[in-house]
């Protein structure tokens, strides 16, 4: 008897081990190498990524120009902090300053989403002098005490880590599907915009509220897409209080959503971007963009960081924004994901447990209901499952883990997309409530 030898399982076990347990994976398996939209397990398997390492292989794995950038970039300057200047970091700023919304110019770089909340929430309370911020229900900024503090995606994400920071004011997002009013998405958001009136009766004076934090597309929260009047009235409602609006650009960033920044939808310009995940096409790196008349309220060396910015990070983001141009990601992600989105619409029509299927571009949620109507995170984890067992790999979000999400690599070829398609009918087909 020939025993093959099952190299994943010894890592995992080992993993077992050695590793903080707190630290969870979606699949068990142990991925050794990837390229384009496969990655490959320690036994050979390969796997359709249609998670992106959540948004981040937006130009697909291990993109070439992408890893020529970095090795040339390892080999020249790996590292300065802000002992000195380097041109990587000016050139990235550079560059954004000219991709980002209108006015957006001034740049300052860190490692992560969360560092990214939690350095613009600084800057906002010190530019205002004002401590409130005004987040919304379903929202994710990440895992630092700031950015868990304004996240409620999931109740999992908060417990047992108070005293959280605030004040924070958490208001409804828009999620029509949910609302009172599903068919009627201006009503949805006309009550949404009440509570900003109770808010500032009942609650806090606008004058103390520094900042509105809000994702264009809400994504841990179920890939929610708001109707294109909310964020207009949002910058509305913050200019006329002088409240600073940030919108978190982390997930939907980078032409996930058909837009290079998913705030184009409605042609509005924040007062404060939040950029990260796909930005260095897998190199840890994060932005925030403003206007210099905001950023040169914040006075030198208020905030900084050892690594943020770090030169081969920088080679990287400016590598990946390169092949987003060059390979006219943009226009890719918006044609094929509304190819996705009719198929999967039409698809829905035959299986009513899909309750729901929305999206922008290649930022594409799949709702799922029980029999009574009720989010089901039964259902769309057995499809995340059984998708699995096919070698698709597709994640779970939404308060209830009642979506699967498709966030698949830009690039991905016609096939590709037929194939992980394919895949994830026939598992819903075959997934009754
Ligand atoms: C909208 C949004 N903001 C912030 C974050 C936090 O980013 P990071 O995990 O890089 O800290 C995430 C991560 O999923 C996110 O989706």
């Amino acid at each position: 008897m020939v025993m093959t030898l099952n190299k994943n399982q010894t890592y995992l076990d080992k993993d077992k081990s050695f590793v903080n347990p707190v630290l969870d994976r979606y699949f068990h398996i142990v991925t050794e190498r990837a390229a384009g939209s496969y990655l490959y397990d320690m036994n050979g398997d390969a796997y359709l990524d249609f998670s992106t390492g959540i948004a981040v292989n937006n130009v697909g794995h291990c993109h070439p120009k992408v890893v020529e950038a970095v090795q040339k970039q390892v080999a020249t300057l790996m590292h300065t902090s802000v002992v000195t200047h380097h041109k990587p970091y000016i050139d990235l700023c550079e560059k954004l300053s000219t991709i980002t919304p209108k006015g957006l110019e001034s740049i300052f770089l860190s490692n992560s989403g969360a560092e990214a909340v939690e350095g613009a929430i600084k800057m906002a309370r010190y530019v205002t002098g004002r401590p409130g911020i005004i987040n919304f229900k379903g929202a994710f900024h990440g895992r630092t005490f700031m950015a868990t503090a304004l996240t409620n995606s999931k109740l999992y994400y908060r417990e047992r880590y108070e005293p959280l920071p605030g004040p924070i004011y958490t208001l409804p997002y828009p999620y029509v599907f949910r609302s009172n009013t599903p068919n009627d998405p201006e009503a949805c958001v006309a009550e949404v915009l009440e509570q900003f009136n109770v808010l500032f009766n009942q609650f806090i004076s606008p004058e103390q509220v520094a900042s509105i934090i809000v994702e264009p597309v809400l994504g841990e929260g179920g890939y929610v897409v708001p109707p294109s009047s909310f964020l207009p009235k949002l910058k509305e409602i913050a200019n006329r209080h002088g409240i600073l609006l940030i919108a978190d650009e982390v997930q939907s960033g980078f032409g996930r959503t058909g837009k290079l920044f998913a705030v184009e939808h409605s042609q509005t310009v924040p007062d404060i971007m939040l950029m990260a995940k796909a930005i260095g096409g897998g190199m840890p790196i994060s932005a925030f963009a403003t206007r210099r008349e905001i950023s040169e309220q914040w006075k030198p060396a208020r905030h900084g960081s050892t690594y943020g910015g770090n030169p081969v990070s920088c080679a990287a983001a400016l590598a990946t924004i390169g092949v987003i141009q060059e390979e006219k990601l943009v226009d890719r992600s918006a044609t094929l994901g509304k190819k996705i989105l009719d198929r999967l619409t039409t698809f829905a029509k035959s299986n009513p447990h899909v309750s729901d299927v929305r999206g922008l571009g290649l930022m594409i949620g799949v709702e799922f209901s029980d029999k009574n109507g009720k989010p089901s995170k039964e259902i769309a984890h057995a499809v995340a499952d059984k998708c699995f067992e096919n070698k698709l790999l597709v994640l779970t979000c939404g308060s209830y883990g009642q979506v699967i999400r498709l966030i698949p690599p830009l690039n991905m070829s016609d096939e590709e997309a037929n194939k992980g398609i394919d895949i994830l009918e026939k598992a819903i087909a075959s997934v009754k409530p």
